[in-house]
């Protein structure tokens, strides 16, 4: 079987990576992956719709250049990594072709496009939320918080922003000034011209991923994310810093997460007409009246998938396929009960602005530790030397018996890499190390 994946970031190197090692699979194309898909994948130099940039006439030749590629060369099965092409359409084109595609239609990876239509769909399905008010007005936002708004809040632009248009804010100022950004001054790209404003939730994260194939939901596990840039949830928010798993419900917290998130999501996402395939990743807050959905993605989370794909035990392409074909109730997947744990390297500024190019050295040594896969984010060849490309460089995972030696492999394999303004958070599951 030939496989196209569609991104380039540590998601889709961990997800490829994964593939590699299903019997079914012959030959595996990344468009227009990295210089760590490279060394087993074959790199393909088609471009990939972006959120901030190209517009819409650029993302649809992006696209249709995707479909030419997969129909030339007889792909049996296209998995979209990032969230843009998802909004820009990939699978309605890829599907209108004949072509077996992994993700959701443009229409129902809504859910993740817009944050104040996911909100409007939970509380019609009455799912567990932070309240909120949506505006798309700067004046009517503004007078509500100076009027209304509990403090500390949280303003998100409602649109796609790569993880970086959420703003905690804890007085007036903070969010005034957090929509002068995202709504007027549109720091984080068109996606704030609608803003969120929603209660604060105290708790911690956890991000669920759940493969739904139009009938049935196969859970995997539960994987915490780190967002903030900086240790100790200081600092911007990026896409994402590192992550662990598993994660362990504490018992009075524990809920049915499929029947009180998932399935009402999905009956009125069809409802909706928008029936949901793919895989559906809703980002949790567990706090003390049970656990509250933040958000909904329409994607694998990076770097959530780094961290879970080195557990997976079973064929990866049965898995894919079976959410396909909808054929997800005879296949049960087998997890490593090992501990994961994934630490992102960054570029120096991120998630600001950063310096690309810098040379990456130490790889190889740090994946001869024991139970270490470095995965590539941000990353190219120049002049045959490995160097950054991106805000987010590698992400440097370890498998281990617990969460305390994934942790110390993870920290261990570190020390071996360097480059340029390299920076990255040093409490990546420190405290789940304490727990147990
Ligand atoms: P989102 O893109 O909505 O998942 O938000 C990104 C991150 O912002 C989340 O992972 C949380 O760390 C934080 N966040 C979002 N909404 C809230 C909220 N209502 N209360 C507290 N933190 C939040
Ligand atoms: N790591 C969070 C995300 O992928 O959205």
């Amino acid at each position: 079987m030939k496989i196209l994946i569609v991104g380039s970031g540590g998601r889709e190197h961990a997800l490829a990576w994964q593939l590699a090692k299903s019997k079914h699979v012959t030959r595996i194309f990344c468009a227009p992956g990295n210089a760590g898909t490279a060394e087993f994948c074959e790199n393909v130099p088609i471009p990939v719709p972006d959120i901030l940039g190209g517009g819409e006439d650029k993302a649809k030749e992006n696209i249709a250049n995707l479909v030419t590629f997969a129909l030339q060369n007889n792909i049996d099965l296209t998995v979209v990594g990032p969230e843009a092409p998802l909004f820009a359409g990939i699978v309605n084109a890829f599907e209108a072709s004949g072509l077996t595609i992994f993700g959701p239609t443009a229409q129902a990876a809504q859910i993740e496009e817009s944050k104040a239509q996911a909100k409007q769909m939970m509380n019609r399905a009455g799912i567990s939320t932070a309240e909120h008010r949506s505006f798309d007005d700067y004046d009517k936002a503004y007078a509500y918080i100076i009027n209304d708004c509990v403090f500390p809040c949280c303003v998100k632009a409602s649109g796609p922003a790569k993880g970086k248009g959420v703003i905690i804010c804890n007085d007036h100022l903070e969010a005034e000034n957090a929509i002068l950004r995202l709504m007027a001054r549109q720091t984080e790209g068109p996606g704030g011209a609608t803003v969120v404003i929603e209660e604060f939730l105290d708790g911690s994260e956890l991000s669920g991923h759940y493969l739904c194939d139009g009938n049935s939901v196969l859970a995997l596990p539960f994987v915490r994310d780190y967002k903030s840039a900086y240790n100790h949830s200081s600092g911007p928010m990026t896409g994402g810093m590192g992550a662990v798993t598993p994660i362990i419900i504490d018992s009075h917290r524990k809920c049915e997460f499929v029947p009180w998130f998932i399935k009402p999501a999905l009956k009125q996402m069809q409802d909706m007409g928008m029936p949901y395939k793919g895989v559906l990743f809703p980002g949790f807050m567990l706090t003390i009246e049970g656990p509250k959905v933040l958000e909904f993605n329409c994607r694998f989370g990076d770097p959530e998938t780094e961290a879970l794909m080195p557990r997976l035990e079973s064929d990866l392409f049965e898995l894919l396929m079976a959410t396909c074909r909808g054929t997800l109730d005879s296949v049960e997947p087998k997890w490593s009960t090992a501990a994961s744990c994934t630490v992102v390297l960054a570029s120096g500024g991120y998630p600001g602005r950063h310096a690309i190019g810098k040379v990456i050295e130490g790889v190889e040594d740090a994946e001869k530790i024991p139970g270490v896969t470095v995965f590539h984010c941000g990353t190219a060849r120049k002049d045959g030397q490995l160097v950054t490309a991106g805000g987010r460089v590698l992400a440097v995972t370890c498998l281990g018996d617990d969460h305390s030696l994934a942790r110390r492999g993870a920290y261990e394999a570190i020390k071996k890499i360097d480059f340029d303004g390299m920076h990255y958070r040093t409490d990546i599951g420190e405290s789940l190390c304490r727990a147990h």
